[in-house]
């Protein structure tokens, strides 16, 4: 089924072109330059630039994927969660496509999105598999049962793992977003330099937390005062570690729990190579199936909006032009 995606829940503005499973485009806008100087996403200026941008996107999207409007058979949009005014773009956009090529419109959850992004290139694992969804605003282990099918196990009580390096990020005064930067530092640092805390340790314990790890960071820094040189790529190597041990802990801990064969990552925190790698590798070495998506489909996309989106569709779901934002949508 081909159908186009359109993605605009946060600061990135992306449209693409799925057939099924079967990646033809991939367009992503990003607004991180815009919203840098302010150490964070400002609402205001996402909606503008969403508005100004999608136009653009969406037809480069077409054009690479050789597709015409009319040849379409669906449009997928996210519908939440995330900034109602930026959602709204992309919600308009898709209803008025959806309206002018007489087209089956279906809102999309970001979160499973995300969940349904290895699905571009992998088969989905047969029976039941756990999925691991670190992102900025997010941090889960979530069963599933079947296509959506999803039951939340472990979340964050407090920050994201996104966010945990965002704000690390800031306290260092490395910028905005922080994952890049602490990664790119990180990968020249000694990850045994300083031990810093993995939070609800217990086994049986599925939730997150990392506010005790960003809190850690900033007591050292306090004591130990401004971090230069080398001391700056081992602290952020060691708050790397610990954030990627917690997670492969957790969701290899979570597979044995709930007795599944394999396990699906995602989203933006798995654009992180050395989490990726610790993750497969732990995983293989227990015996576990574990799909990754590529780099460039864990972090915000309109691909995996529209793979989802094509999978409901093909199931004769559909919304019709009540279609509204859900800031605040849960999984
Ligand atoms: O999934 P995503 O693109 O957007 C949300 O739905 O939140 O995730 C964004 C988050 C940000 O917190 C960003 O710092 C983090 O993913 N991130 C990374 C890396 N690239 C992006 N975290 C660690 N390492 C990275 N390379
Ligand atoms: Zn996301």
């Amino acid at each position: 089924m081909l159908v186009l995606g359109i993605e605009s829940s946060c600061d990135e503005t992306a449209a693409a072109v799925v057939d099924g499973t079967q990646l033809l485009s991939n367009i992503v806008s990003s607004q991180v330059k815009i919203h840098e100087p302010y150490g964070g996403v400002v609402p205001e200026l996402a909606s503008r630039h969403h508005l100004k941008n999608i136009t653009v996107v969406v037809q480069q999207a077409l054009s690479g994927a050789g597709v015409r409007l009319d040849q379409l058979e669906g449009v997928a949009v996210t519908r939440g969660p995330g900034l109602v005014g930026a959602l709204l773009v992309g919600i308009q956009m898709a209803k008025a496509l959806a309206y002018v090529a007489d087209l089956p419109l279906i809102g999309v959850n970001h979160l499973e999105g995300h969940l349904q992004s290895f699905r571009l290139g992998t088969d989905p694992p047969v029976g039941r598999y756990l999925a691991l969804l670190v992102s900025g605003g997010h941090t889960m282990l979530v069963l599933v049962e079947g296509f959506g099918h999803y039951r939340i196990i472990g979340r964050s009580r407090d920050d994201a793992a996104g966010e945990a390096f965002d704000k690390v990020a800031k306290l260092l005064g490395l910028g905005y977003p922080g994952g890049p930067v602490i990664e790119a530092l990180a990968a020249t640092g000694d990850a045994g330099a300083i031990h810093f805390p993995r939070a609800l340790p217990r086994r049986d314990e599925l939730d997150f937390s990392f506010s005790g790890l960003k809190t850690a960071v900033a007591n050292h820094v306090r004591e130990h005062g401004a971090v230069t040189g080398h001391s700056l790529n081992d602290l952020c190597a060691s708050f790397q570690a610990a954030v990627a041990d917690v997670l492969v802990r957790k969701a290899i801990r979570a597979v044995r729990i709930h007795r599944v064969n394999a396990l699906v990552a995602a989203g933006g925190v798995l654009a992180n190579t050395a989490i990726r790698a610790a993750l497969v590798h732990e995983a293989s070495r227990e015996g576990i199936s574990v799909r990754v998506p590529p780099i460039d489909l864990c972090t915000d996309n309109a691909a995996m909006i529209a793979a989802a989106g094509a999978e409901h569709l093909v199931r004769g779901e559909r919304d019709d032009m009540a279609l509204n934002a859900s800031p605040r949508l849960s999984l």
